[in-house]
């Protein structure tokens, strides 16, 4: 309502875009920049401590493909999430920066401080050749893990907050958004996550860079696949114990009326079975990494290196359907109890709906339905209520939708469709209750029924540029 809508048609909403680079983002950030990295300074500490440099060559050698990975695709998707979330979702960001401002400006001062840790991590290590230099260097190492883990530990509120803001809904208070009822079991939960696949990335890495000849028992190269192997089997199996725990106590803080958006709400949709996967993958998963921990504590040889991919592809796959999970089952809300996912507010809901959608909003055309202009209105209430989630004929298309409601080649009773737009909620609890009065509730349906017959597609406004009411601009004029 109060920003110019961002629009890709087919797209809808640009959440596949947001939801891909935030994926991308998580999957480099958990296994690597927040699991390896304390594992590599643990490894230098040790190599160090026992005088092993094959060990501390090793540590480096997989420092090398972290420290490109992570300050490449890693900071790159960081900024992504920035830009893609700041386009399709601008109110949400908004309020969100007002909520967590100071948070995540000291975000940025860490984020800042580990970018220049792992420059000062990595292109020193071979410049740190004596004991006391080696101590210095092991230093950075400990500062770089412990920045990473604390910008996740800030972002992660405002996951927390996004899906249950807990006493913040009263008091309004940022320690209460901070500190939400979601917050610790999902840091818990993630930083288990990290550490797990963290240290299978490092058992896989090892496999890469050491080469070992058939046959010969005390090949040195062997050994050090061994020691890895060992230590590393015990990091996979605590990690995966806390994920489990953690992840119980997340899920059992995970408001009720969302858990029941991941199976009860579905089971009329194409997720439908969808909450039932989850179960089942989770538990393969698990599997998968107690199967390689409890090998790794034994003979290492006996896990080839391909067995490996296994639960990496799990975890990745695990980890992309928890995020899209958790994103969804937060509908309606974008920030819970107190934002919808279209960016109408809880509170003036009720307003609009009595006032009327377009009579408040800055960028629409007119600002009052008219027989002349219905369709163009139906238009902007489109883009407005709903092209946050569906759009008009591609990605979650509504004509689809309405198509498999009311029959593809039947003719569609206008007035019933007026009646499930303005009790849309309910029948459909994860989308928002319609936020317009009842002639507007109509112009959507006259633009649905002349976007069924005509299927032209709709810009958004980066392509036909802003149109401002003449009343709002009227009234922007009024008071300069
Ligand atoms: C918060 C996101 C969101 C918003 C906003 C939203 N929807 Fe939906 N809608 C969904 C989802 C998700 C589905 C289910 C898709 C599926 O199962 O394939 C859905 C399904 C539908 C369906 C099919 C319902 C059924 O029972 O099969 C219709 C029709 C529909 N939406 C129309 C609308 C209209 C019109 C608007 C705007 C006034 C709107 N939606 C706003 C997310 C949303």
């Amino acid at each position: 309502m109060d920003f110019p809508s961002f629009y890709m048609d087919h797209l809808a909403g640009g959440r596949l875009i947001i939801g891909l680079i935030a994926s991308l983002h998580v999957l480099i950030n958990h296994p690597l920049a927040v699991g390896a990295y304390p594992l590599l300074t643990w490894m230098e500490w040790w190599a160090h401590k026992n005088n092993r440099p094959d060990v501390d060559q090793l540590a480096y050698k997989i420092t090398f493909v972290v420290f490109i990975v992570t300050t490449t695709v890693g900071a790159m998707t960081g900024v992504g999430i920035w830009l893609s979330t700041s386009l399709f979702a601008p109110f949400a960001i908004g309020s969100l920066l007002r909520v967590f401002f100071w948070g995540w400006f000291a975000e940025w001062l860490v984020f800042i401080s580990e970018v220049a840790l792992i420059m000062a991590w990595f292109l020193t290590w071979k410049k740190a050749n004596t004991p006391e230099k080696k101590r210095s260097h092991i230093r950075i190492g400990i500062a770089l893990s412990i920045m990473s883990w604390i910008t996740m530990a800030l972002i992660v509120a405002v996951l927390g907050f996004m899906m249950k803001p807990g006493e913040w809904n009263q008091t309004r208070a940022f320690w209460d958004a901070m500190t939400n009822p979601l917050y610790l079991p999902q840091l818990g939960f993630r930083t288990c996550f990290a550490f797990m696949t963290g240290a299978v990335f490092l058992w896989f890495a090892t496999f890469f860079f050491t080469r070992v000849s058939k046959g010969t028992r005390d090949d040195p190269q062997r050994k050090l696949r061994h020691w890895i192997v060992y230590r590393l089997s015990h990091v996979v199996l605590v990690a995966l114990l806390g994920t489990f725990l953690f992840g119980t106590w997340y899920w059992n803080a995970i408001p009720d009326a969302m858990k029941a958006n991941s199976s009860v709400a579905l089971l009329t949709q194409e997720f439908m079975s969808w909450h039932g996967k989850f179960e089942t993958l989770l538990g393969w998963t698990v599997l998968a990494f107690a199967v390689i921990g409890i090998g790794g504590l034994g003979t290492s040889f006996m896990i080839p290196r391909w067995a490996l991919l296994i639960p990496s592809f799990m975890g990745i796959w695990l980890l992309g359907h928890f995020e899209r999970a958790r994103e969804f089952m937060r509908k309606p809300w974008v920030i819970g109890e107190y934002m919808y996912s279209n960016g109408v507010h809880k509170d003036e809901l009720a307003f609009l709906q009595s006032e009327g959608l377009l009579k408040h909003a800055t960028y629409v055309k007119h600002r009052q339905v008219t027989d002349a202009n219905k369709v163009e209105c139906g238009q902007d209430i489109f883009m407005l209520a709903c092209s946050r989630c569906h759009s008009t004929t591609g990605l979650n298309g509504v004509i689809e939708k309405f198509g498999i409601m009311y029959g593809v080649d039947k003719d569609w009773d206008s007035s019933g469709m007026e009646i499930f737009i303005k009790g849309m909620h309910q029948t459909r609890t994860f989308m928002p209750p319609f936020p317009g009065n009842d002639k507007e509730a109509s112009a959507l349906v006259a633009y649905l029924q002349h976007l069924r017959s005509t299927r032209q597609s709709l810009p958004g406004v980066q392509s036909v540029g802003i149109s401002i009411s003449p009343q709002a601009a009227a009234a922007a004029g009024a008071q300069p």
